[in-house]
């Protein structure tokens, strides 16, 4: 991260026009993928992400845990879904996303109700602007509650971090590149517990603490976005 590029404009706000504690807009949907028990369509920004969950036994069967599921995503990025083309398999990048992703659904699923079981969540980015292990984790949530799997709660993130010397909420793509620090969250909101926090960059505590309070405000906006997405699909399927 490089610190001397200019994110700020003249009239104090950032360079997309957004105010320092402005999300960029956020849509989800819920049954994209017809053969996946649960699955989830996400764009926040720029970034489009498709997420395909499916449960079944654990196989092998020395690899099942006989009091509890097993959840496993899988972060994967398209080829084109980054301006210089990703090579195709896995990198020390996906593998990190894959578990922090995997480690934040295991605190909201109630495990101990699937014994055996394998909870596949298979993410597909297609195309990538900033914030796609959180939009992933956002989105991974819903297509695990669309699969029925009991959960304790919805996971949901945002990404705060530090642009021009100024704390911004959700960072855009040069922001990211440019800036000064980096920090992804995501939490049970029910509880307020913490299941992902990253920090890459430098801040003061004094900053640290102005990102995550204003992480912790625009969480429930995008919480009441995970709900309606999951009930808009149950009541047009009730209603019909
Ligand atoms: O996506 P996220 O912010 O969670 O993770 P990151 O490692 O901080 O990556 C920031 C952004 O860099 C991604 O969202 C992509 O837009 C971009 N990126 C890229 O251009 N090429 C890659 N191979 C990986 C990421």
């Amino acid at each position: 991260m490089e610190g001397n590029i200019k994110l700020m404009r003249e009239d104090g706000l950032r360079l997309d026009g957004r105010s320092l504690n402005e999300m960029r807009p956020i849509k989800i949907q819920t049954g994209v993928v017809e053969r996946a028990d649960g699955s989830a369509f996400i764009e926040w920004g720029a970034n489009k992400i498709i997420v395909a969950v499916y449960v079944r036994e654990a196989y092998p069967k020395h690899a099942q845990n006989i009091d509890r599921a097993i959840v496993k995503a899988r972060y994967n990025m398209s080829g084109y879904s980054v301006e210089e083309r990703k090579r195709p398999g896995p990198d020390r990048r996906t593998m990190e996303i894959s578990k922090v992703v995997s480690e934040a659904l295991s605190s909201a699923i109630v495990l101990e109700k699937l014994p055996r079981a394998e909870i596949d969540v298979f993410i597909q980015v297609l195309e990538a602007d900033a914030g796609t292990r959180i939009a992933s984790l956002t989105a991974s949530s819903v297509a695990v509650a669309d699969a029925g799997v009991p959960m304790r709660d919805l996971v949901v993130g945002c990404t705060a971090g530090k642009a021009d010397g100024k704390i911004v909420l959700d960072l855009s793509k040069d922001e990211d590149n440019f800036g000064q620090a980096d920090i992804p969250m995501a939490i049970l909101p029910r509880t307020g517990k913490v299941v992902l926090l990253q920090l890459d960059g430098d801040v003061t505590e004094e900053e640290f603490n102005e990102a995550t309070s204003m992480m912790m405000d625009a969480m429930p906006r995008i919480s009441e976005l995970q709900r309606n997405a999951l009930m808009s699909k149950y009541s047009i399927e009730d209603g019909e």
